[in-house]
Formats: structure tokens, C-alpha cells, sequence
């Protein structure tokens, strides 16, 4: 038989078990919340067809060709422009543009991660993320979270311990905004302390953010790159959850020299971003569309997160040990069950009765969230929220020991 003699980054390599799951347990009446879509009722097709066609008027030849691997000078030009009215500032000339913030994690992992590098990362993480780096090699360095985000000490204590063992983390990657999957917003005060630490120890942050322009209750905080002033974070943005993932376009935004290796980087992996939907996509800024869709995303997700909340609250059994998180923003809340409970083997059973989940331990690199799950509200519709959910509950009903628990009065 042929020996294909694959790399050794080929045999890290794995198929999300996750995934590949989710993928037999999907039947045409299953309500999915395990996925991490936007609602395509809202995407707005017809601006886009409008967008689309004024990119061939307009710039046709030059849109069908190859442009510059940092992405098109005008939709830079709009991407900053857009940024600053979110608070966030950068130069056309410091932003690369990708195909999306996955692109942006695989570069990352190519221009930072040698086998057996320590990473820092949010416990639970984007399961994504832990799949990019863990091709690299990575050595995931999980650090806990509360309702207010990645806790600081457990932080610094993390930091520290690594020192005494003669390692320095290549960087520190957080989701502070709605993260997926726990739904939860890194406050304030733990910003202005995440960034002091990192200055400390001088280290890099990687501060990925899709869902901070999704945020519809609260006060907007600002991105960890708006509040640095020693360029010592980098940020990856993403049209895919505030607009449509089917551009596959993101950017990222961060110190100089890194940006300058990370193009190096796309440049040996697909030359550029397609020409043609930056294109559409800077018109579309320019248009103010990018932001009417938030908006409209926003109004949305809301109502969805208050009927999914409510759902639970009137469905799931008055457990000890049951919890949820409440987001304000963003397309995900994480759910805590007893102990005993293992989400992955109850997977079978939520699947039969037509609802499914993300179980918790694709998000854990350790392998730990045997007894959680990620719930997603942006995807299904208010109904099939609110059916899904009581199926949801009967399963863990079933599952419940020590006898059936009372009616949930929370
Ligand atoms: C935190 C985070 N990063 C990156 C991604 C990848 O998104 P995309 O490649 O569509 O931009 C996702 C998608 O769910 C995500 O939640």
C-alpha cells in the first residue's frame, strides 16, 4: 500500500469529534441549537444582489482579478472607518484583510505556534480555536472564567507557574465579548487587569472578537485593542456573525510586525481575499448597511435570547447544580448541569427526542465540561426555541437522581 508520509503537523490533525457528531444526529425535524449561525431570515439578500452588481459596473475586471494579499485598499479604507465608529482605531495601513476569523486563527497558529508551545486560553474556549492551534502543537493553558470573564489571578498565578518551569506563553487568547461558548462578557475592571498583566509579563494578546457589535443589553465596553496603548494586542474581526459568514471575510487589526508575518503567512496560503466580495463588502459599508444589519441582528437576537431564558426557566427541573448563563449580546448561552450529568452521552437521547446541543467538552482542550452545554438562539426560530427547549428538559428530566424533581418554580 502506498505510504503517503504525511507531515507530522498532518498526523495532529483531527476530525472535530464535535462536528462529526452533530453531522449523524441530525434528523429534518431536529431542533439544532448546536449551531453557531445567524438567522438567514435576516440576511439581506437584496443589497447584497444590488452590491454584487455594482462591483461588476463598477470595477469589474479589476474585481475578477488577484489584489493585494493585505487585502483592497478601499475596503480597508472602509473597514477603519467603520472600526472608528465602534470606538476602534487603526490605519487602512495596519489591517490585513482574511477569509474570515478561522483563516485568521490558522495564520496565527503558523507564525507563533511551534509543538509544545504554551498558549493561554479561556476555560471553556472556542472549540474552533482549539483545533487550529492544536495543529501547531499547541499547549493549551486553560484558565477559568466567571460571570465576569477570565478570572485575573487564576491568570497571573497560570503566568507564574509556567515561568517557574522556564516557559513563557506565546500569547494570551480571549473572546471578552460574548464568548462563544459561554455567553459571558469580560467586565471592565478585569479589561484594565488582563491588560496589566499581560504588560507585566510582556505578553501578547490575541483578543478575537465577533460578537461585540452584538450586544443588546448593557453598556458597551471597550475592545482590549481600544484600551492598549503599548500595541500589544491583536484583534481579529469577523463579517461572519454581525453580517453573513458566506463572504468568509474578516480582518485583523494589531502590532505592525506581526500583521507584516501574518501576511507573509496568507500569502503562501491562498495569495488573497477574494477581490470581488471585498469590493461588495466596502460598498455595503459605505451604503451603511453593515451597521443596519446589526442592528436588525440585534433587535432579533434579543428577543430570541429572552424566549430561550424564559424557556428555560419555565422548563428545566429545579435541580441543584443546573445552571445557565444570561448574555447580553452575542448568539450563545452555556449551561451547567449536575455533576453526574454527562452531555455527551445524553446527546443520544436529546437527538431522539429532536433536539440537539454542542456538548461541552469540544470547548475544553483538557477534555473537562463532561456535564455542559453551549445552546445557540440566533439560529432557530422563536417556536422551535421554545419546543426545543421543553424537549431539551424532558431529557434532562429523565436523567435527574434521586427521583422526579418538583415542578421548576425559578
Ligand atoms: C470566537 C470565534 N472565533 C472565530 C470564529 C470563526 O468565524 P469565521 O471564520 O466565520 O469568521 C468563530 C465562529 O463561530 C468564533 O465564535
Amino acid at each position: 500500500m502506498l505510504d503517503l508520509g504525511f507531515s507530522s503537523l498532518a498526523g495532529r490533525l483531527r476530525r472535530s469529534e464535535i462536528r462529526e457528531l452533530l453531522k449523524v444526529t441530525l434528523h429534518p425535524d431536529t431542533i439544532s441549537f448546536a449551531g453557531g449561525l445567524p438567522d438567514p431570515m435576516i440576511f439581506p439578500y437584496q443589497a447584497v444582489e444590488a452590491a454584487s452588481a455594482r462591483v461588476i459596473k463598477e470595477h469589474g475586471r479589476r474585481a475578477l482579478q488577484y489584489s493585494p494579499t493585505e487585502g483592497e485598499p478601499f475596503l480597508k479604507e472602509q473597514l477603519a472607518q467603520f472600526m472608528r465608529r465602534q470606538g476602534d482605531i487603526a490605519k487602512p495601513e495596519d489591517i490585513i484583510v482574511v477569509s474570515s476569523s478561522q483563516q485568521g486563527l490558522d495564520l496565527i497558529g503558523k507564525i507563533f505556534i511551534d509543538p509544545g508551545d504554551p498558549v493561554i486560553v479561556e476555560r471553556p474556549t472556542y472549540l474552533g480555536t482549539v483545533q487550529a492551534f492544536r495543529a501547531f502543537g499547541a499547549d493549551f493553558c486553560g484558565v477559568d472564567m466567571d460571570d465576569d470573564g477570565v478570572i485575573p489571578e487564576e491568570l497571573e498565578e497560570t503566568i507564574v507557574r509556567l515561568r517557574q518551569q522556564g516557559r513563557k506563553p506565546k500569547f494570551i487568547y480571549l473572546i471578552p465579548d460574548f464568548q462563544n461558548p459561554s455567553g459571558v462578557t469580560l467586565s471592565m475592571e478585569r479589561r484594565r487587569r488582563v491588560l496589566d498583566i499581560a504588560s507585566r509579563n510582556d505578553l501578547l494578546i490575541v483578543e478575537d472578537s465577533p460578537y461585540r457589535e452584538l450586544r443588546f443589553r448593557g453598556e458597551v465596553l471597550p475592545s482590549l485593542y481600544a484600551m492598549d496603548t503599548e500595541k500589544r494586542v491583536l484583534m481579529m474581526k469577523t463579517l461572519s456573525k454581525m453580517f453573513c459568514p458566506g463572504f468568509r471575510l474578516g480582518w485583523m487589526v494589531g502590532p505592525p510586525e506581526a500583521i507584516d508575518k501574518i501576511i507573509m503567512a496568507k500569502q503562501m496560503t491562498d495569495l488573497c481575499t477574494s477581490a470581488y466580495t471585498s469590493i461588495m463588502t466596502g460598498f455595503l459599508i459605505q451604503d451603511g448597511l453593515l451597521e443596519r444589519q446589526i442592528e436588525i441582528s440585534k433587535n432579533l437576537y434579543v428577543r430570541k435570547a429572552e424566549v430561550m431564558l424564559r424557556a428555560l426557566v419555565e422548563h428545566m427541573p429545579p435541580i441543584d447544580g443546573l445552571s445557565w448563563s444570561k448574555p447580553d449580546g452575542g448568539m450563545f448561552l452555556w449551561v451547567k448541569l449536575p455533576e453526574y450529568m454527562d452531555t455527551m452521552e445524553m446527546l443520544a437521547e436529546a437527538a431522539a427526542a429532536k433536539v440537539v446541543y454542542v456538548v461541552g467538552t469540544g470547548f475544553f482542550a483538557d477534555g473537562s465540561g463532561r456535564n455542559e452545554m453551549r445552546l445557540n438562539y440566533s439560529y432557530p426560530s422563536e417556536e422551535k426555541i421554545m419546543q426545543g427547549v421543553e424537549r431539551l428538559a424532558e431529557v434532562v428530566r429523565k436523567r435527574v437522581r434521586g427521583g422526579q424533581p418538583q415542578e421548576a418554580t425559578q
